[in-house]
This record gives C-alpha cells, structure tokens and sequence, in this order.
C-alpha cells in the first residue's frame, strides 16, 4: 500500500532529547527565523487541510486568527484532542507514538498568530494520553522550547459534542459543551462580552446570550483550535517546506492521513495513508480484508459522512475523492460492514449515539433525533410498517432544521445515505423476511489492542439527559445543565491544570 511516517511514528519517541535527535524541533527553529507572516504563508502553500473532519484550508484559518486578533486579550492556540468520532483512534495513536511534534507544531501555531497560551484538551477518560502529554508538555518547558507561551492541560467531559470546535471553547471557559453561536474562533466570549456589556452572567448555558447582545467583537479573542493530526503535520512543512509537504498526496488533498480500520475485518487497526489511495487498498491493508467467508456490504466512515457501497470501494482516500462518491473523509475512519450486518440496525444505531448525544440546543436535532432512533428501533426489530418509514423519511429530511451546529447535519446526511442507498434492507423488516435485531453499537473507541478495537459498551445505558442512570429525566442536556453551572455534580464539566 501507499504508506509514510509522516506523522504516525513506526517506534514510540520516548524523551524530547530523542526526538530532537531525530530531527525535532527543525520546524520551530525555522519559525523563529521568519515573519509569522511567512509561516503561514508556507501552510497556505502547502494546501494542508484539517484533519478534525471539516478539511478547511489550515492556512487559511491561519490567517483568519491573525486578521481578527483582538485589541485587549491574546490569542490562544487550542489542541483539539478530544477525539469522539466512533470508529476513530488516529489521534491518540499519534500521541501515543510521538506528542512532541504536536507539541512543536502548536507552538509554531502561536508563533504565527501571536499566542501566548496553548491549551491542550484531551478528555479526562484518556488517562494514558493525559499522562503522557502532560510529561511532554513539562519536557518542552524544562528545555526552554516554549519561552513566553503558557501552557494548560484540559481535561473534557466524555462527550462526542466536546469536540466540536465551540463547545471545546465553551468547556474550556468552564460551561457545558454546548455549541454557541458566535464567530467559532472566539473563546472567552462570556467574560469578555460581560465587561464590554457591562453585565453578569452567571448562566452554565453556552454563550448565545451574551453573542447575541452588543458585543464588540474587538474585545474577544481569539482562539485557533486545531486538530492533534493537523498540527503533527506542521512542524516537517515549516521545516522542509510546502513542496516536501506535497510531494506525496493529490492536488487538493495533499500529504497523508491517518486512518481508523475497525468491524467485519480480520484485524481492527490504525496507519497512516498516502492521500489518494483507494479505499479498498486502506482496508485490505490495515483490516487484513473481511472476515472470512464474507463479503464487504458497506463501510460506513464514522457518523459524519454517507455510507460508502461495496461496488464504490476503489474510490481514492482524499477529500475530493469520497466526496466525489456523495461521502467524505471525515476524520478517516472507516468501520466496515459485511454482509451479515444489518443496515436498518446500524441506521438505528446512528440515530440513537446522535439523538443521545445532541445537546438539546435545537428541538428538532434533539427530539426529531430521539424519534427517529425509535423509529428505527422498531423498523429493526420488525415491529414497523410502511407509515413508520414514511416517517422516518420526514424526520430524517427535518432533524437539522435551525440547527446551530453540524452535529444535526450529520444525522441527515448519514441516515438519509442508507435510507436510499439501501432501501431493500428497511423494506425487508416491514415484510416479515429480515431476522429482528437490536440497533448496531454506534459509540466511541475506547482502545485497540492487540488489533481489536474496544468500543464504549457503556453507551448502551447512556440515557438522552446525558445520564447514566437507570431512567431518564425527561430532560434535555441543555435544559438539565443549563440551570446552573454547578448545580448538577454527576457531570463536571470542567477540570484545568498545569497552567
Ligand atoms: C459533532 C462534532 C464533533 C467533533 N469532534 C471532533 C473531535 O473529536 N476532534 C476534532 O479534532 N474535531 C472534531 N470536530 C471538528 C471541530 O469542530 C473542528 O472543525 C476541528 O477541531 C478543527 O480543527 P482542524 O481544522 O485542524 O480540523 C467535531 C465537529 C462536530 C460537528
Ligand atoms: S444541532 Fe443538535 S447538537 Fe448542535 S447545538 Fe443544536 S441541539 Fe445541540
């Protein structure tokens, strides 16, 4: 297969001094020669996208920092290693095998933008990586890497919402991880807001209210987040240039990426890819293939991109190449189905981890969600009839309307691309010819060890309250914790250190 160690090391990089023997610290040094001006415009060049999943321009957000730096506060550069998209685990891996090039590359983020602080968000679940960064992060300052930037290690909630770029910042503020409306690189709305209006708040609800009101977004500042795989990229192009950086990769998706291989392969695993190479290939050589004795059906990349057909497998692993095939490559995780999945299952299974874990924000994300996820339920366990998947088909073209975040968009996306792409496998439940089954678990990978992926089982009590209690409130996340910042200890929405 097309492979290179870019960013996922083969041998595990033990101490800063053995990474700087293997050439670390090349990119920050450079960094320090130039005008930040010049970084970016070597990132620009280089064409490397975000690895979080959305794939925008790094550069070119970049530059967005810097033309909206604010006139009273610094800005901050923000680590996203929350990693909740199911059926990923590419950037603990990179962690795992090396977190000083992360490292450097945020720090060469803060050149370029003018930070002072890096805030590295991990959740508090991933000890092995708290553990290990926080050793890194006291490495990098014992050796004087990092004169003039602070650095924070957060430790989220478990929440797949955690991720998403706005409710990180709001996590980090110390709310909940609800989503806000506001500019998405602003952090540190609400207590910059609140002096610029002169009034409290003492709300835990995102900051919505506080954006919605007369704000001078001079005074907010900034904070550039950045994913783990996007910043473990940075440090070689700024060493070695945005032509090193593209000799490998396609025209629009340049370098490589780090791919997750989990469900009906022989072994579950972690590599990283050239750009372009077939999906077929990516699973046949991280996977093994299929199990044996069976067929791919589909693969389904995660739950924010639409499901992939066995017949469209030779499509390239790039942006434009899954896009092209009406998915997307997301955070390259690919969890692949055989023939003996069942696709109404797993559509029910992605109803339920997105209804679940919506927010409560926006009714028809979360109630629209939570219905559809029954609904589905009932079509899976052939208890449905034709008027139950007319339903469905409304809920599912509706789920995202006046959605304040993607989270919703998703759900439509993905459950709308198996409703169409595989119609027989509803309409066999109605007809009595498909064996009942429970939903397909959809959650977050807690592990791979020994090449099999370790999914979270305890999703299967997580309640919609976010709960895991024996019953559900009746209440939305958004309502639940949106009382009082405190009010609720069974979540903590917030832990902060090593400042
Ligand atoms: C529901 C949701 C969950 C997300 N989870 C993650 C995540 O776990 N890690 C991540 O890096 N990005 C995640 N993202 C994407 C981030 O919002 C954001 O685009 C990313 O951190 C930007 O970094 P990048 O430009 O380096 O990709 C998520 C987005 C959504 C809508
Ligand atoms: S779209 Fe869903 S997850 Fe996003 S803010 Fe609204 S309710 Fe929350």
């Amino acid at each position: 297969m097309n492979t290179a160690v870019r960013v996922l090391f083969t041998d595990t990089i033990s101490t800063l001094d053995e990474y700087a023997a293997r050439r670390g610290g090349e990119g920050l040094a450079a960094a320090r020669q130039v005008n930040p001006d010049l970084i970016i415009k070597e990132l620009e060049a280089s064409g490397l996208r975000g690895r979080g999943g959305a794939g925008f321009p790094t550069g070119r957000k970049w530059r967005t920092m810097v033309e909206n730096r604010s006139s009273v506060e610094p800005t901050t550069v923000v680590v996203n290693a929350a990693e909740g998209e199911p059926g990923t685990f590419k950037d603990r891996s990179i962690l795992r095998k090396n977190p000083y090039h992360v490292l450097e590359g945020a720090l060469i983020a803060a050149l370029a933008v003018g930070a002072d602080h890096v805030v590295f968000a991990l959740k508090r679940s991933f000890q092995p990586e708290v553990v290990r960064v926080r050793a890194a992060i006291a490495e990098v300052q014992a050796k004087g890497w990092a004169p003039g930037v602070g650095f924070e290690l957060f430790e989220g909630p478990d929440e797949y919402l955690y991720g998403e770029e706005t409710a990180l910042l709001e996590a980090i503020d110390g709310r909940f991880p609800f989503p806000r409306i506001a500019p998405p690189f602003h952090r540190g709305v609400e207590r910059v807001a609140v002096r610029a209006a002169g009034e409290a708040s003492g709300s835990g609800q995102s900051a919505r209210v506080e954006m919605a009101g007369p704000t001078d977004d001079r005074f907010a500042p900034p904070a550039l987040v950045d994913n783990v795989e996007t910043l473990a990229n940075v440090a070689r192009i700024i060493a070695r240039g945005a032509a090193w950086f593209r000799t490998v990769g396609t025209e629009e998706s340049p370098g490589t990426v780090v791919c997750t291989v989990t469900g009906s392969t022989r072994r579950h695993g972690v590599a990283e890819v050239i750009m372009g190479t077939p999906l077929r290939e990516v699973i046949e050589s991280i996977g093994g293939g299929c199990l044996r004795g069976r067929r791919i059906k589909a693969v389904l990349p995660g739950v924010s991109n639409g499901i992939i057909p066995a017949e469209l497998l030779d499509a390239p692993v790039s942006y434009e190449g899954l896009s092209a095939i009406g998915s997307g490559l997301g955070s390259a995780s690919f969890i692949v189905l055989d023939d003996s999945v069942d696709l109404a299952a797993v559509a029910a299974g992605v109803a339920r981890f997105l209804g679940v874990e919506s927010c409560g924000q926006c009714t028809p994300c979360k109630h629209g969600g939570l219905l559809l996820a029954d609904l589905l339920k009932g079509v899976s366990r052939s208890q449905a009839d034709e008027r139950t998947l007319e339903f469905i088909n409304t809920h599912a073209s509706t789920v995202n309307e006046q959605a304040r975040c993607y989270l919703a968009h998703q759900h439509k996306i993905v459950l709308q691309s198996i409703l169409s792409g595989f119609p027989g496998e509803f309409q066999a439940h109605l007809n009595g010819e498909a064996v009942a089954v429970e939903p397909y678990l959809i959650a977050e990978l807690i592990d791979i060890v020994d090449g099999v992926a370790i999914c979270d089982e305890r999703f299967r009590e997580k309640q919609p309250d976010w709960s895991h209690d024996p019953q559900t409130r009746g209440k939305v996340p958004a309502d639940r914790f949106g009382e009082n910042r405190l009010g609720d200890r069974t979540f903590m929405p917030a832990r902060r250190a090593d400042r």
